[in-house]
């Protein structure tokens, strides 16, 4: 409730700003626009806020519907089905009393689609803010009307105020238009002809192998004919190869010691034998199961083509083995080795990847969890048994794998989205459990770019535990989760019939050339539920929901500090370069709406031609207008920051980035001027496009350390930054 009120008065302020700018412009109505609101503290109100008109004989009436995200605790609230899931705030002047109008009461919020069905009742809405909810639609209009009484299930008054929402913005691509465009230009020289020196280890060029299109969007074939401006690169087959086996588990004590060897293996994966890389012949790399507070010592061996180090991601560790090249260590070159000491000081799910070239070295296999086990017996809830599942995607064609770009990456602007769905590297999982079993899943997305709307299909129930550092300060049920690259959660399920479960993933799609929302449902895998029953029978302490004091104490410490100003800001933007045509056409017709979400990769083949040479992701400080490794911050240790992130909604190219920060903890604060509702600590958060979040960052271990947005071909391409702690 007090979290409520905290959100609806910082609307309230927020509004305040609006009104008085309108009121100094003089008249007796002055009209309430998103225009004029600005985002002074909330999210981008173009996407997010939308203007109510009036309805004929309704001269005076005027307001804004803002589309506020539904709490949520993963940072964006979906569906299962992967429709964004928004609470409205009207604030409304200018309605007359609803009994001077005729036989009316009151006036009524409604939704709907633009096929005018479903409607949905949202609530009675009068003079002044009110917050209703909910509204689960890709595209929708904003109705009130005056009706005769709030119990009213179907509108049948008078239409007071109407509205659209961004997403009804977007409009069929004029592909003529842009193919004659393109015509024209056949035969021009590439737009990227600046050529950086190549790698000097990697392996000579082969030729490109376009991806395959979208099966449910079609593109012109003359778009086939493009191509990215660097040279193919995929690492050399080799029969003597030894074929990658399942990943081990390897418990460690407390001083042991590992060799850690990256290099090529072949896969068999969709009937075809293709050449990846593995980090001990296996796939993912060795489960590595250690004991909080722990320390062992890692050699890692680097036989790729690209130099390289090992990042322990979301381990507080020493600054010196964090993995970074340039920044905490030289990389280790092709042939070369180096000697980590990993320490680990929380319990949780954590995992390793090289931190160069993520784009190629990362998708091509090189990841592996960590698990960190606590000391207290009763951290967890009893489970009877436990899966470890690293989700990702691989972008395959007709003839294989689809290479990587040599001397920059491709898919500079969306990331690689694969089209093959991967867990724990094979196409399919499954499992066998018995009925009533519960089952603790340990999950980490490692894909390049995607973000998973995970959920199961039959009988589970699901209770959300823990996330990157930490458990929650309460368990709560969900229906879902979603999860940016490099996060993690921590879910207990029970299957309490017999039969198969199936985990998917559920996101709705955006064909962005006929600007229509589509589902995309893609099987993970499945669990075998049997008949015979659990043993022991976990039901009645899965059926409660455990508040975590400890995390409650460690978050309190830090509650009084909650509403001050932000100490730092960071804008989240992009300077596209010298695109090749037709992409910036294309993007200023797809710019009109943004989701905030873009769950899928639905146009792979322009996806694919933008690389590294032209594009510029950039972290902005505003204070000093620096921007990416030029950001010079400085903190010491015991400090608490405050920082505050912004997500362009009008870079030509905007989109969602999970923001990563190593060696430290934090906690997302707010979302969109909303308060987070259940606190966790995290090292990586989705920050959706045009949302504005805050975070407070314990500044807990010295040493120069990296905030990066997670998507690798972001990384690649200057999302990055360094900040120093001082002891
Ligand atoms: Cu998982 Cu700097 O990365
Ligand atoms: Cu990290
Ligand atoms: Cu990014």
């Amino acid at each position: 409730m007090k979290i409520l009120e905290a959100g609806l008065l910082a609307l309230v302020v927020w509004s305040a700003v609006g009104t008085s700018e309108a009121q100094i412009r003089g008249g007796f109505a002055p009209a309430l626009t998103c225009a004029a609101l600005g985002a002074p503290r909330g999210a981008d109100p173009d996407l997010y806020c939308i203007d109510l008109l009036p309805a004929a004989g309704f001269d005076r009436a005027t307001g804004t519907a803002r589309l506020v995200p539904a709490p949520s605790p993963f940072g964006v609230a979906v569906s299962p089905a992967g429709e964004h899931l928004y609470d409205i705030v009207f604030d409304v002047r200018g309605l007359p009393e609803p009994t001077s109008l005729g036989p009316f009461a009151t006036y009524v919020a409604w939704a709907t689609t633009p096929q005018l069905h479903p409607t949905v009742k949202l609530g009675e809405v009068r003079n002044g803010l009110v917050r209703l909810g909910r509204v689960a639609f890709d595209q929708f209009l904003i109705f009130v009307s005056a009706e005769a009484s709030g119990r009213v299930i179907e509108r049948t008054g008078r239409l007071a105020l109407r509205g659209a929402s961004a997403s009804m913005r977007m409009q069929p691509h004029d592909l003529a238009f842009i193919l004659s465009g393109l015509l024209a230009q056949r035969g021009a020289p590439s737009a990227e002809h600046r050529h950086e020196p190549v790698e000097k280890d990697a392996k000579a060029p082969g030729s490109w192998t376009p991806p395959s299109m979208h099966p449910q969007v079609t593109m012109p074939p003359e778009l086939m004919s493009l191509r990215p401006g660097v040279s193919p690169y995929l690492p050399a087959e080799d029969a003597a190869i030894p074929l990658a086996r399942p990943r081990e588990l390897l418990r460690l004590a407390d001083g042991d010691a590992l060799t850690l060897v990256a290099a090529r293996v072949r896969r068999v994966l969709f009937g075809r034998t293709v050449t990846m890389l593995g980090f001990n012949g296996q796939y993912p790399g060795p489960l590595i199961q250690v004991d909080e507070g722990s320390t062992i010592a890692v050699r890692f061996t680097n036989r790729t083509d690209f130099p390289t180090a090992v990042h322990w991601h979301g381990v507080r560790l020493d600054n010196r083995f964090d993995g970074v090249p340039h920044v905490t260590q030289d990389p280790v070159p092709p042939g070369g080795s180096f000697e980590y000491r990993v320490q680990f000081r929380d319990a949780g799910i954590y995992w390793y990847h090289p931190h160069h070239r993520e784009d190629i070295l990362q998708d091509l296999g090189l990841y592996g969890n960590l698990l960190v086990r606590s000391r207290d017996a009763g951290f967890f809830t009893p489970a009877n048994r436990e899966a470890v599942l690293m989700l990702d995607d691989l972008l395959v064609n007709e003839t294989g794998q689809v290479e990587y770009g040599l001397e920059a990456t491709t898919h500079a602007l969306m990331g690689r989205f694969g089209n093959a769905l991967l867990v724990n590297g094979e196409p399919r999982w499954e499992t066998d459990v018995r009925r009533g079993d519960v089952v603790r899943f340990f999950l980490t997305n490692v894909s390049s770019t995607r973000v998973f709307n995970l959920s199961f299909q039959g009988a589970a129930r699901v209770k959300l535990v823990a996330s990157d550092l930490s458990r929650y300060e309460r368990e709560q049920w969900v229906e879902n989760v979603t999860i940016a690259p490099a996060e993690r959660y921590v879910i207990d399920v029970r299957f309490s019939e017999p039969g198969d479960v199936t985990l998917i993933n559920r996101v709705r799609a955006i064909d962005h050339i006929f600007a229509r929302f589509f589902d995309e449902t893609s099987p993970l895998g499945t669990v075998h539920v049997s008949a015979n029953p659990a043993a022991p029978d976990h039901g009645a302490t899965f059926d409660r929901l455990r508040t975590n004091a400890d995390v409650v104490a460690a978050v309190d410490r830090y509650r009084p500090g909650f509403d001050r100003p932000a100490d730092r800001e960071l804008m989240i933007t992009l300077a596209p370069g010298e695109l090749p045509f037709p992409l910036r056409p294309l993007l200023s017709f797809e710019s009109v709406y943004r989701n905030p979400v873009e769950w899928s990769g639905t146009m792979p083949e322009m996806d694919w031609i933008a690389t590294g040479r032209s594009v510029r992701w950039i972290l902005r400080d505003p204070a000093t207008g620096r921007e990416n490794m030029d950001i010079d911050w400085r903190f010491r240790v015991g400090d608490v920051v405050k920082l505050r992130l912004l997500n362009d909604r009008n870079a030509l190219h905007a989109m969602q980035h999970p923001i990563h920060i190593h060696g430290q903890r934090f906690l997302v604060l707010s979302v969109n001027g909303m308060p987070t509702e259940n606190l966790v600590w995290k090292d990586t958060m989705l920050l959706p496009t045009g949302f504005v979040a805050e975070v407070l960052l314990e500044v807990s271990n010295p040493g120069k350390w990296m905030l990066h947005c997670h998507v690798s071909e972001h990384i690649e391409t200057g999302m990055r930054m360094v900040f120093e702690v001082e002891p």
